[in-house]
């Protein structure tokens, strides 16, 4: 059993056909999104194992011939109690997407794009990316054997991620210029050559997988919703899907509330948080953004509609961390908690902490926090980190077992 569904202007609600391949409106350019037609059914999601097609009923894909997967979901959702007392939060939990397969919450959103680019009938995909949905869709590109083609600003994408672009064999071109120039290029391509399908988050399939992370927090916390969920903004894709899911939980009736949004920018990057601070309506983009999180570099986000009114209907709000705060929280969750992250997504953490501080959020609130990527991805930190000290041990000497009692 599949709940129907439609696709639908996120601005003016034109209605469009559910196999288009546009997302954009063709009557004011909104975004497009998927709107399913719930109606009141008992699912056996209980019965099934985590996994972002465990929710298989809330996505858009007509038949599991084409469905592409890696094992996507179910990341760990950690109760973090040494961080959270630190920062004053009695429930503090780390929802933590670097455990994906490719090591991003970018996999959950691909698995759905992918199994509907093939139903759709296309070879080509493509993406433009600060090096996460490259990574992603080169994998993914790879076991559903479509031909992928990333476009990327030259230089300044961690080491880690184009490895995995190269490794699962996508064809790379790189722009000059930033996320935002790489980004222009993709939609001009898409826009213009139909055979070329985008697997950006302006692809409203691809937002269906991610807003399974709203399903699986409910479901680990026993159907409870977080009061907040705080998360790393870049393009807006994340935050709006998963404030979709919390929305479609709401509607079936297993979960009574939604949580407050928050979304976390970096200093010289933070269009969309510079404008909720300002009250505005529309984003004012950053021509160069500066960052050491560079998965989250970007200027003009695309989702930026989205962003505004899921902070808005959530009575959210958004904060902007330094590169020294975001590198100090990286440091804390990896010494303190176990959990490696990449800066991008220590920016969450960054954020929380200053939002607490600020009192901006509750300290009994039961707080979530994504973090988004896993540390591996991007070493280019390794020198910037406080290194702890070294011994060189000696262990041809007899008396090395006492040294190094000695020092300890
Ligand atoms: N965290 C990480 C690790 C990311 O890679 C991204 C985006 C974000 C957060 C922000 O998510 O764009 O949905 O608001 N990375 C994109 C990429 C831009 O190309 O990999 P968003």
């Amino acid at each position: 059993m599949r709940w129907p569904y439609h696709l639908q202007c996120f601005n003016c609600h034109t209605k469009y056909l559910t196999q288009t391949t546009n997302y954009r409106c063709e009557k004011c350019s909104g975004p497009l999104e998927v709107r399913f037609q719930i109606s009141q059914r008992t699912i056996p999601w209980k019965k099934r194992s985590f996994s972002v097609w465990k929710y298989r009923e809330l996505l858009p894909i007509n038949s599991d011939r084409f469905i592409t997967t890696l094992a996507e979901g179910g990341t760990g959702l950690h109760h973090c109690e040494r961080l959270g007392h630190e920062i004053g939060l009695k429930r503090l939990y780390v929802k933590n997407e670097g455990e994906n397969p490719t090591g991003s919450f970018k996999d959950r959103g691909m698995t759905v794009a992918m199994s509907k680019a093939r139903e759709l009938g296309k070879s080509k995909v493509v993406c433009a990316s600060t090096g996460n949905t490259a990574a992603s869709l080169a994998a993914y590109s790879a076991r559903g054997g479509l031909q992928c083609i990333v476009i990327v600003p030259e230089g300044k994408v961690a080491a880690g991620k184009m490895l995995q672009v190269m490794i699962h064999g996508a064809r790379i071109f790189q722009v000059k210029g930033g996320f935002d120039q790489a980004m222009a290029a993709v939609v001009k391509l898409t826009e213009s050559r139909k055979r070329f399908y985008l697997m950006n988050s302006l692809n409203p399939f691809r937002l269906e997988g991610q807003k399974t992370l709203a399903f699986e927090v409910c479901d680990q916390l026993g159907d409870e919703t977080p009061d907040t969920l705080v998360l790393p903004v870049g393009n807006g894709g994340n935050i709006s899907a998963i404030w979709k899911g919390f929305g479609e939980f709401r509607e079936l009736g297993i979960t009574k509330t939604r949580p407050r949004m928050i979304g976390i920018q970096a200093e010289n990057a933070a269009p969309l948080a510079e404008a909720i601070k300002r009250k505005q309506e529309s984003i004012q983009p950053v021509t160069n953004p500066r960052t050491i999180a560079s998965a989250i570099r970007i200027g003009s986000p695309v989702n930026w509609m989205k962003v505004l009114r899921a902070i808005s209907e959530s009575d959210g709000t958004a904060e902007i961390v330094s590169d020294r705060e975001i590198l100090t929280a990286q440091n804390d969750l990896a010494s303190k908690e176990g959990i490696f992250v990449e800066p991008a997504s220590a920016a969450s953490i960054a954020g929380l902490r200053k939002c607490v501080d600020a009192g901006r959020i509750d300290r009994s609130d039961l707080v979530v926090c994504v973090t988004t990527g896993h540390g591996l991805k991007d070493p280019s930190i390794a020198n910037l980190i406080r290194r702890p000290q070294s011994y060189t041990l000696n262990i041809t000497q007899p008396v090395w077992v006492e040294r190094l009692e000695r020092i300890l």
